[in-house]
């Protein structure tokens, strides 16, 4: 097992009714803004829910937030924090909404340009003004870990940061709230999940044994819960099991002490970046392909999986591995998204504009043995056509 540290402080307040509990989380004197999306929250009632439950407090508002979050629009809410002195800021949304409002809580005392704070992968951020989640929708995981991605119109650029300044204080997650989502979101949710778990378990063995068996449970389960997930209407306890497997998939724990890929995220993101596509199918495109491409080095972990997650234990490695990803494919596809490039209208003559952008944001060596160059990145591209 890799050496680590593991400290994850947010505090989780799951189940129905929630809400509610806000009052008992948030200082009474605090002067409150919360932060939303589109028209989401204030359509499914949960708006009004959040500004109930905070009582008498000073409270502000900040709304759209767009889905994959754009510094222009976020730079708003800084200002506004700034001339308002907000001294705790509450997002009610998605991965998009808690993400801005990560960047939002780190920006608002930095006194450079703020976008160094993302480009620098966050190392420059010293404090953020306190925060909480209100989740709408299972999916990143962004309301118990310290990770934030941001997209800037002007660049075309989505990069990622990450600071343990920005754990969410405390997150509501009452899977009811997700009842409102569009099965396109839902679907979403599953896949990012399930790409989360396999960044950080579909590399090489390091005896990690508990950290194996949590990443496969996660699996699993979404595997086994998937169908009545997407069911309508929708069934309380499946959307509870797949909130929290969302948020145990990206909270840290299985990815202490063991190596870590993330090739296929930092791909999809360019391809969001450039053309727009939900982030969950940039990563249904790209990660069968990885798998195929790097499927030397993965060997191990591949067959591991095939055995554990899909039951298969015959054939020759090269063939196991190739039903393994089959299987994985599948799965994307059962659940409603395309795993082509050519599904999204994207044909060979967008590879050279995503290694382009890759270049750019420099990620020439990517994946858990820094072997992921720029030509490995085109060869997935190729695949994933
Ligand atoms: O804007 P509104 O009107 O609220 O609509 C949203 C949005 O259009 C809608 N929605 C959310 N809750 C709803 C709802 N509609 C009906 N009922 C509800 N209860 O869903 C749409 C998508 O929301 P968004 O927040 O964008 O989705 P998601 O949670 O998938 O977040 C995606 C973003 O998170 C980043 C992605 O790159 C992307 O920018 N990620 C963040 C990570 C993290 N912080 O750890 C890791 C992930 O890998 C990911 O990169
Ligand atoms: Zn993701």
């Amino acid at each position: 097992m890799l050496d680590f540290e593991f400290c994850n402080p947010t505090k989780i307040l799951f189940g129905r009714g929630t809400v509610a509990k806000l009052d008992g989380e948030i200082p009474s004197s605090a002067r409150v803004l919360i932060l939303y999306g589109g028209e989401s929250a204030r359509r499914a009632g949960t708006l009004d829910e959040v500004i109930q439950a905070l009582g008498e407090r000073e409270i502000h508002e900040f709304g759209g937030i767009e889905a994959n979050p754009t510094f222009e629009t976020l730079m708003d809410a800084v200002e506004l924090v700034r001339r308002e002195k907000i001294d705790f800021l509450l997002a009610v949304g998605g991965g998009s909404v808690i993400d801005g409002v990560k960047f939002v809580a780190a920006a608002v005392s930095y006194e450079g340009d703020p976008w160094e704070l993302v480009e620098s992968g966050g190392k420059d951020i010293g404090s953020a003004v306190s925060f909480g989640s209100v989740l709408t929708l299972s999916a990143t995981g962004s309301e118990m870990n310290s990770i934030s991605v941001i997209s800037r119109k002007e660049t075309q650029a989505k990069l990622a940061f990450a600071s343990p300044h920005v754990f969410p204080q405390f997150s509501i997650l009452d899977p009811s709230k997700t009842f409102t989502l569009p099965a396109r979101q839902v679907a979403n949710g599953i896949v990012d999940a399930f790409s989360h778990v396999i960044e950080q378990y579909l590399t090489y063995p390091v005896e990690a044994r508990v950290q194996d068996r949590f990443a496969e449970g996660l699996m699993q389960t979404l595997i086994e819960i998937a169908p009545k997930a997407m069911e309508e209407p929708p069934d309380y306890d499946a959307r509870a099991n797949l909130m929290w497997v969302a948020t145990l998939a990206l909270n840290g724990l299985i990815g202490a002490g063991v190596p870590q890929d993330w090739a296929s995220h930092r791909i999809g993101h360019e391809l969001t970046a450039l053309y727009s596509i939900d982030h969950a199918r940039t990563l249904a495109v790209v990660m069968p392909s990885l798998l195929n491409v790097c499927r030397g080095t993965k060997k191990a972990k591949l067959l591991q999986y095939g055995e554990r997650i899909w039951n298969i234990t015959e054939g020759e490695d090269d063939e196991r591995i190739d039903k393994a990803i089959t299987k994985s494919r599948g799965f994307f596809e059962e659940v409603g998204l395309k795993t082509r490039m050519s599904d999204y209208d994207l044909g060979p003559e967008a590879i050279d504009d995503v290694l382009r952008q890759l270049e750019t944001h420099d990620m020439v060596v990517m994946g858990e043995r820094d072997d992921i160059t720029l030509d490995v990145s085109r060869r997935i591209l190729e695949g994933a056509l």
